[in-house]
């Protein structure tokens, strides 16, 4: 069975052989997708959101509740949102084009001219709607699913990933309030918002100002325990012959402090150095973990150009152990960070480009690798 399988896997979502463990999570989100309830889910970068909810969207019960999965990345504008949106409920809702056509029948009368369906390879479709302003208002296409729900007597949970695009829309916040106002009175359709950008997450779902303020249940992933880790590479190991023993499987996962995506990646970079046969020790596990820091190398440099000197100065600072008390004179002159008004500011940049993050009231570096590259190339 394993042979068809990639061993390890990482900068896609996974799924089967390649997913294990979040039961507690999965369960929450099964019954948060049963009952109707909003969810909205946070967590650092590549711990495993869009496999989850893709996993979840498995083990719901297709006869009560239909599941549409629509990813965002890259609609820049209220439109572009809504046509992306309308193509993912119309196409997953129904499984053949005659159902598109009875689910939303009302709605796509005034699109007919510009439907435009290509039929690919096998049975697939896509479709282009051409929604605009003037074919439906934001209210028209947001009661979409809504209307299909109940034509077809069952739940719709629509799972939006990559929510944080619309905090970046021009008039976020009136976008915002647009979507809220709509959503929060569907009694047939839940959401399920989640996106890769933390900070913006926060903002959008955490601060009490914002429309989206207290919109559902908020779950915040943990990582993955070591021991599911463990139990995982060591068999992924077994299946393809090689072996390695349950310490060094925790090694690996301590080395990237257990972040989801690097873990995979480290195990694989350990995995392609071994032959049928061999068994894993600590130089290819240290060996394995130069060979990360490679491959990352460019991306990391890319995220550093742009970086002020000051910038860079803040990063060395937490990355030598400093996570609060920034304006302190001795840490600033220290680290030479400039004056105590640049502090906030230094803290703001850093957070959009995803370098840093707050941990309560501690400053974190958001990914181990990088400051682990980071400490190597700038520091030692
Ligand atoms: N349940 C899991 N089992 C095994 N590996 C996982 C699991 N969840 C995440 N991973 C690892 O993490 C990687 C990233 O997963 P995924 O894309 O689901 O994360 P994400 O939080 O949606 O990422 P992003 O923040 O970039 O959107 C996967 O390619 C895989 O290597
Ligand atoms: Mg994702």
């Amino acid at each position: 069975m394993a042979i068809n399988n990639s061993s390890f896997v990482f900068g896609v979502s996974v799924s089967d052989y390649n997913f294990i463990g979040r039961q507690q999570e999965s369960r929450t989100l099964k019954m948060n997708f049963e009952e109707g309830i909003n969810t909205i889910i946070i967590s650092p970068r590549r711990w495993g959101k869009t496999s989850l909810v893709k996993h979840v969207m498995t083990m719901v019960d297709q006869e009560s509740v239909l599941t549409v999965y629509v990813d965002i990345f890259g609609c820049k504008s209220e439109y572009e949102f809504y046509n992306r949106l309308a193509e993912a409920v119309i196409k997953q809702t129904a499984s053949s084009m005659e159902r598109w056509m009875d689910n939303a029948k009302d709605f796509l009368a005034r699109l007919s001219p510009k439907i435009s369906i290509s039929p690919e390879p096998l049975s697939d479709f896509s479709l282009s709607l051409g929604i605009s302003p003037k074919t439906h208002s934001p209210e028209e296409v947001l009661s979409l699913a809504e209307s299909i729900a109940i034509r077809r007597d069952k739940r719709i949970v629509i799972c939006i990933d990559e929510f944080q695009q619309i905090g970046e829309m021009a008039d976020s916040v009136s976008i915002q309030k647009r979507l809220r106002s709509v959503w929060q009175h569907q009694k047939h359709v839940a959401y399920c918002l989640f996106g890769s950008k933390k900070h913006m997450m926060s903002d959008i779902f955490q601060s009490k100002c914002m429309p989206f303020y207290q919109f559902g249940d908020l779950l915040f992933l943990p990582k993955i325990p070591t021991t599911e880790w463990v139990e995982y590479i060591t068999s992924h190991f077994q299946d393809r012959r090689r072996s390695i023993s349950t310490d060094l499987a925790a090694r690996i996962c301590k080395e990237v402090e257990g972040y989801s995506s690097y873990v995979q990646q480290l195990a694989w970079h350990v995995f392609s150095l071994l032959d049928e046969g061999d068994v894993v020790n600590d130089d290819h596990i240290d060996a394995a973990l130069k060979n990360l820091l490679n491959s990352c190398e460019h991306l990391f440099m890319q995220q550093i150009i742009p970086l002020t000197e000051y910038q860079m100065n803040f990063l060395r600072a937490v990355i030598q152990g400093v996570h609060s008390e920034f304006g302190d004179s001795k840490i600033r002159e220290q680290y030479n960070l400039g004056s105590a008004s640049n502090i906030t500011r230094l803290k703001t940049a850093l957070t959009n480009a995803e370098l840093i993050e707050a941990d309560g009231r501690r400053i974190v570096i958001t990914d181990p690798i990088f400051a682990r590259w980071f400490k190597m190339r700038f520091i030692d």
